[in-house]
């Protein structure tokens, strides 16, 4: 008889599982984790805490330590001041006192301007004091505006801190570039100084929990697979909407706006994952050898189709939260006049055998009507309308996978309404992260920290793939940049965005899960 593995066991591992493996198969070998813009926005409200996080849960090895780089003149006991606030506002649940000033120990600063070479020098000799143990696994994550990455690159590799005995990496945010070509200038340069498999380009989707279940959920369980394709889903949207605003970011916003900023990292990645084939094998690059033949597939439109099959917008003052906000052109530090969209919902087309006419949406914004990022699958009608009498048309099956703010998956089926008539009603299967697993698992920077500091790339992109979206987008960021748009802005914020975006589906008989009417 065929070996079973025996369902009870299969419940209980499920549930006590922590999420990344078994700890002591994960821990680290001890390293020295270098970050420029250490003591910036992302550093103290993202990297920081997670690397708390990591430390209080032992994931990370004995020894290591942490250092911040920035501009500012500060010393160490300043710096540990910032991040000790920072982690009782950001880390808040996990807050304890004694812990936290054992992890606190761990981090140093060092003031110095990454664009000049000769800084370099100090560097080397800091992390050189501060390893007296000889670690000789190096990471150097870069949290600084795109513009700096150049020079820091050059300059790592000039002080021989990019090749060496141990190991070493780099950890670059998006967008990597902000077109094909100088994203493949910017690879360049970082070939020059390290090897691809040194490199670590961050999207930290990628890290949702999530988001990597869609891959488990796809080819763990074997009653979707089949469905999977044109025959039928009818399409999927994919949402990632937020309240905020731009915050104090114009800088980077006004240069970068929607597409480059969402569409062709964080959208297009979530797209891949849904639409890829099964990987022959979890490897890193036998995963990303699949995502890249999706972006390769998609079909690159012409000014026209942009036109019709792409809507921009830009949010007007609105009242987000019962609170009234300004506009994007009335934003400290953008443009009165500013084009930048900060919105955008289009249709993709793959075209591949699995999904030739099956249209993939995104839609995403900024100042949108609530923070809600998903995928969803609607699948196609039944064949026949059997209850053609009481209903003509009855609520799709759809499968959701809700990425934030709540972390689910949930199947819609229909149902008969209790009671003597006919009447489907829509039901859902709910599948929630935090009852099942008892825990909230918003955790990306922590699962990609470790990745990086391990070495495993598995949920890194890759530069062909990279690229492949670049080709996608760069046709529309340059249809709109030559051609202003007249109406910005178009929606006022706290609204779902244009009403160009609600069109956009109802012109092919479809609407968006949620719209101003409410979720379907
Ligand atoms: C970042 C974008 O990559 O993702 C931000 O640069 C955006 O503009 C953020 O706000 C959204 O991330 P999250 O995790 O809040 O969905």
């Amino acid at each position: 008889m065929a070996h079973q593995e025996p369902y009870d066991n299969m419940t209980v591992q499920a549930r006590y599982m922590p999420p990344c493996g078994r700890k002591e198969d994960e821990v680290p070998p001890p390293f020295i984790l270098v970050i420029f813009g250490g003591a910036g926005d992302l550093g103290l409200r993202k990297l920081l805490p997670a690397l708390y996080h990591l430390f209080i849960d032992e994931r990370l090895p004995d020894t290591f330590c942490i250092l911040g780089l920035g501009r500012r003149e500060k010393t160490d006991v300043i710096f540990r001041k910032e991040v000790r606030a920072a982690l009782k506002q950001f880390a808040s649940t996990f807050y304890e006192s004694s812990k936290a000033e054992t992890f606190i120990r761990r981090l140093h600063y060092l003031s110095m301007d990454a664009g000049d070479a000769n800084a370099y020098t100090e560097l080397r000799s800091r992390i050189r004091d501060l390893n007296p143990a000889g670690c000789d696994n190096f990471l150097f994550y870069l949290s600084v505006p795109p513009h700096v990455l150049p020079a820091i690159v050059q300059n790592l590799h000039q002080a021989g801190l990019s090749r060496g005995e141990g190991a070493r990496k780099i950890v670059v945010e998006k967008p990597f570039g902000r077109d094909r070509e100088s994203a493949r200038e910017l690879n360049r340069m970082l070939l020059d100084a390290f090897d691809e498999n040194q490199i670590c380009r961050i999207d930290h989707y990628l890290g949702r929990e999530t988001v990597q279940n869609i891959l488990f959920f796809r080819f763990g369980n074997s009653i979707f697979e089949p469905l999977w394709n044109r025959r039928y889903v009818d399409h999927v949207q994919i949402m990632v909407s937020e309240e905020l605003g731009i915050g104090t970011r114009a800088d980077f916003y006004e240069q970068a706006g929607v597409v480059r900023d969402i569409v062709q990292n964080h959208a297009l990645e979530l797209l891949a994952l849904v639409a890829m084939e099964p990987p022959v094998g979890f490897d890193p690059d036998l995963i990303r050898d699949e995502k890249v033949k999706v972006f390769r597939t998609l079909r690159i439109l012409e000014p026209k189709e942009i036109d019709r099959w792409m809507v921009r917008g830009q949010y007007g003052p609105g009242v987000v939260r019962g609170e009234k906000v300004p506009g994007y052109r009335g934003e400290e530090g953008v443009d009165p006049g500013s084009n930048t969209p900060t919105f955008f919902a289009g249709r993709f087309m793959i075209d591949n055998w699995r999904w030739a006419g099956v249209p993939f949406y995104i839609r995403t914004g900024k100042r949108m009507s609530r923070r809600q990022s998903e995928i969803y699958a609607e699948f196609r009608q039944p064949p026949l309308r059997l209850f053609g009498r009481t209903c003509d048309r009855i609520a799709p099956n759809g499968l959701v996978f809700g990425i934030q703010p709540d972390e689910e998956i949930s199947l819609r089926l229909s149902v008969k309404t209790p009671g003597m008539g006919n009447i489907p009603r829509a039901v859902d299967m709910d599948f929630n992260y935090e009852e099942t697993f008892s825990v909230k698992q918003d955790a990306p920077y922590e699962r990609l920290l470790l990745d990086a500091i391990r070495g495993d790339l598995t949920l890194f992109a890759r530069q062909d793939g990279v690229e492949a979206m670049w080709d996608v987008v760069d046709p529309v960021t340059r249809h709109w940049e030559t051609h202003p748009a007249r109406d910005f802005p178009n929606y006022p914020a706290g609204s779902w965005g244009p009403g160009a975006a609600e069109e956009l589906l109802r012109n092919e008989g479809r609407v968006w899960r949620y719209s101003s009417e409410g979720v379907e």
